[in-house]
This record gives structure tokens, sequence and C-alpha cells, in this order.
């Protein structure tokens, strides 16, 4: 290899939004000539994308960068940037700067498109720089990307959150809400899918408000836009998109559910039979104090609508246990309505408190011991029905999109169903990016095995 050639290596933790600002950085690192490292401890730049959103995960960065820091301080040459959501709190800045001064460039989220500029004012300078921005401004259109899979795209269409949901972080780290232009959205589509891309996740932290946020606000919004689409209305728009079979989206909060996007289930041919729909809470005195505006009635109403629209409809969800004042009755109905609803399956989390946010100075703080008391009760259910609906895909057989090989198995292959089911099958290597008839063999809790059905 050219000895000349430059070498990154990106570490990213957190959600979708994370790893698509990923492929950003690294489509940016490409365009100034660099490649992935083969060996990241020798890789010239080194990029930690952080995410904030519970403390075990500022645990886990501060854990991975301790491990850098005898590397860098071995080779002075290679350049050590920390981005992400961590970054867009003052408290954690200042830990960096006076623990880890070794780091030489900090950015926050909101100006990522900076990067180029910033890594080079750093290395050209010899010296250690951090810019955050505390508002976001407007959308950044044509950023380059190297997308992970070609077969398969992450596409922004909507920025921050306005929510303020009480235990959550977000909104101090992603700030307010701003949907991007539909034509932006749908050239970087089409663009996607002339490159073989078959399967799009359209993403945002509350996708059914695209296109809503309040007058006055940054980016598209349907009011200043006669007939523009919103949320329900960009689907359709995709679905007709030629080469795009299947798509996705996460996440949708539930009280901003339209009826046409429900309605969409049944009419646009690619829109995946899967829905996530974080709950939080079964329980409607708790589901108040997170500020989620709506109660437990007007989810299962929703539930019952898109299995009547779409009666295969895969439904997964995230719930949250020990927020603060969370009694045992609390608890009770929160493992009810896992049993009225029966989730596909579902993300579980101890609350967390982070500084800044409501809850984090609520008095009423769940003691631990309760809290994984009842983390491991509510685990039981959503393991136990998890399974059982697993099961009833033994015998069926399934569309899946063949991601690569699977990583335990030489011979075998591992891939989403439409219900975003993981399946993992004896196949080809001409399997990979994709979609494949799979016949299942044995259902287990959390994945589906079979075989390519020629
Ligand atoms: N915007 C998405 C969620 C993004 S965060 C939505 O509203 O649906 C992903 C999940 O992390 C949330 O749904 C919630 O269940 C969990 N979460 C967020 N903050 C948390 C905290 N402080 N403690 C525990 N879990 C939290
Ligand atoms: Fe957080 Fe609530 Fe916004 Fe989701 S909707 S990102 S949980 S504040
Ligand atoms: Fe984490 Fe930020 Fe996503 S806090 S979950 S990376 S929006």
């Amino acid at each position: 290899m050219n000895e000349q050639v430059k070498t990154y290596h990106i570490v990213t933790f957190g959600c979708q939004m994370n790893e698509r600002d990923s492929e950003t950085l690294a489509g940016m690192l490409e365009d100034a000539g660099y490649i992935g490292a083969a060996d990241k401890t020798s890789a010239d730049v080194v990029v930690f994308n952080t995410c904030s959103i519970r403390d075990n995960a500022d645990k886990r960065f501060f854990g991975v960068l301790g491990q850098w820091k005898k590397r860098k301080l071995s080779r002075p040459d290679m350049t050590v940037v920390v981005c992400g959501c961590m970054m867009q709190q003052a408290h954690i800045v200042d830990a960096i700067h006076r623990k880890y001064s070794w780091v030489d460039l900090i950015l926050g989220t909101h100006n990522i498109h900076r990067f180029p500029q910033l890594l080079d004012d750093v290395q050209s300078r010899s010296e250690h720089l951090s810019e955050i921005w505390d508002d976001a401004g407007a959308v950044v259109e044509e950023l380059p990307a190297c997308r992970k899979y070609p077969f398969k795209a992450y596409v922004n269409i909507m920025y921050g959150c306005n929510n303020f949901c009480t235990y959550c972080i977000v909104p101090y780290t992603r700030g307010r809400e701003r949907s991007r232009r539909p034509g932006d959205i749908l050239l970087e589509i089409r663009e996607a899918a002339a490159q073989g891309t078959k399967e799009v996740t359209l993403l945002g932290q509350n996708v059914n408000s695209y296109g809503k946020s309040p007058a006055g606000s940054e980016g598209y919004r349907t009011d200043d836009v006669p007939g523009g689409p919103d949320f329900a209305g960009l689907i359709r728009m995709i679905d007709e998109i030629p080469g795009i079979e299947r798509i996705r989206f996460m996440t949708s909060h539930p009280k901003d559910i339209s009826d046409d996007l429900i309605r969409a289930y049944a009419e646009c041919r690619h829109l995946c039979p899967h829905i996530h729909l974080p709950v939080q809470s079964g329980s409607d005195a708790v589901l108040a104090k997170m500020n989620r505006k709506y109660d437990r009635n007007r989810y299962l109403g929703i539930i019952a609508s898109l299995r009547e629209s779409c009666p295969d409809i895969a439904v997964t969800t995230d719930l949250i246990v020990g927020f603060p004042g969370e009694s045992e009755e609390d608890f009770q109905e929160t493992l009810d309505l896992v049993e009225t609803v029966r989730f596909d399956s579902a993300f579980t989390f101890l609350y967390s408190p982070r500084k800044g946010t409501p809850a984090y100075s609520s008095a009423e703080q769940v003691p631990n011991d309760v809290k994984h008391d009842r983390f491991d009760r509510l685990i039981e259910a959503i393991h136990r029905i998890q399974g059982e609906k697993s099961r009833l895909y033994q015998g069926t057989t399934v569309q899946v999109l063949a991601e690569g090989p699977s990583r335990t198995d030489a011979g075998r292959f591992t891939g989403r169903a439409e219900s975003s089911k993981v399946v993992d099958f004896s196949g080809t290597p001409d399997v990979v990016g994709r979609i494949v008839p799979v016949r299942i063999t044995d259902a287990g809790t959390f994945s589906l095995t079979g075989e390519l059905v020629r």
C-alpha cells in the first residue's frame, strides 16, 4: 500500500442518528483523501462519535477513550477527535479538557459540516481546538456520505426534537426540530437507489411530526408550502421510487401518528409491516409525568388501528422502568400493557437520571434494587411473548434482505425479514445485498433460522 495514504477509524456509540452522522464524517474524510484503517490502532485520525442517552453510554465512552491514551502519547501525530451528543453538554466538555487534555479536537452535533475545516486547522497549527454550537441553525445539505452498506441507506428526514420528555437528553443535545425539504430527501433516495440501495430507513426522533414544526422554525414546514407532503405523504412519494423495495422509519411518537400513516400500511407496497412505537410505560400517571402527551387507551387504540390496516404488522417498543414516582401499581400497568399488546420485541431500559432534564432532580427517585427487580420481571414477560410470537414463523417462508455472512458460521448468512426479525440462514455468497426467500426451520427468541429457497 502507498505509504503516503492517511487512514481513519471511527467509533460510533448510540442510535441511527449517530450511525448516519458517522457515515457523513467518513464521507468527509474520504473526500480529504483518507481511507478506512485496516488496523484501527495505526489510524492517523480516530473519531469518537458519542451518545449520552443513559449514564452507561457516557461511562462506556470514557472507558474506551481512556484506552486510547497510551496510543496517542506514543504517536503524537495521530489526531484524536470527539464529537456527538455528549459534547453538547458543558460538564462533559469540561471533563475532557481536565482529564483527557490530549484530545485534539472536540466538536458538537450542530457543526459536523465544519469537520474538514476544523481538522485541517488542528493539523496545520498543531493545536487543540473545541467548537460547539448551542443552536443548530439551518439544515446543511449536500454533505458527502460513505455508506456502510450499499444496499440499505439511512436517510435523515428531520433533525432535533421538540418534545422534552422529562427523562430525555436528546432535545438538549440535538436542538429544535427541523425537517429537510422533500426534494432534498427524494433526491438523496433516488441517488442511493441508482447505486443499488433497496432498503431505506427514514430517520428522525419523531418522524410523525415531519414538516409540522411550529411557525418560525428552521426547515421545511407543510404550512409554508401549499400541497407539500407530511410524513405519510413523503412515504407515498418514496413508495414510487424505482429500485426501492423496502421503506422503514425510526422513530415515531404515538402522540403524532396520523390516520393517513396507518392507511399507508395498507396502501404502500414497499412500506415494511413493522412499526417501532415506543410506549415507555403502561401507567397514565407515569406517562403524564414523562410528558408523553398520550395515555394508555390512546396507545392501545393506535395499535388496534394499525393491526386492522395491516394484520401482520410487527410491533416493537421501548420501555423505561423505575421512572421517578413509579409505584408497584404503575409498574403492574406496564406489565399488563405488555400482555395486552404482545410486542414482537422491546428495548427495556432502567431509568437513568440525566443532568439538565426535569426528572433528574425529582425527589421521587426509585431505589436501585426496586428498579432491577421490576426490570427482571419485565424482561421475563417481554422474552416469553417474543419467543411465542417468534415460533409462529416456524415453517413459513419469509423475504430476507441478506446483509452479509453470519458472524459465527461459515456458509451461513444473516439478514432481516420484512418484520425486522433477524434471520440466520444457509446460502451462498451471491445472496448478499439481495432480497431472497428463506424457509424458517427453527425459531428462537431473538432470531430465526432457515434455509434459502431455491
Ligand atoms: N425519539 C425516540 C427515542 C429516542 S431515545 C422516541 O421518542 O421514541 C431511545 C429510547 O431511550 C427512548 O425511547 C427511551 O425508552 C430511552 N431513554 C431515553 N432517555 C432515557 C433515560 N434517561 N433513561 C432510560 N431510558 C431512556
Ligand atoms: Fe427524547 Fe421524547 Fe424527543 Fe424521543 S420524543 S427524543 S424520548 S424527548
Ligand atoms: Fe444517543 Fe444522541 Fe442518539 S444521545 S440515542 S446518539 S440522539
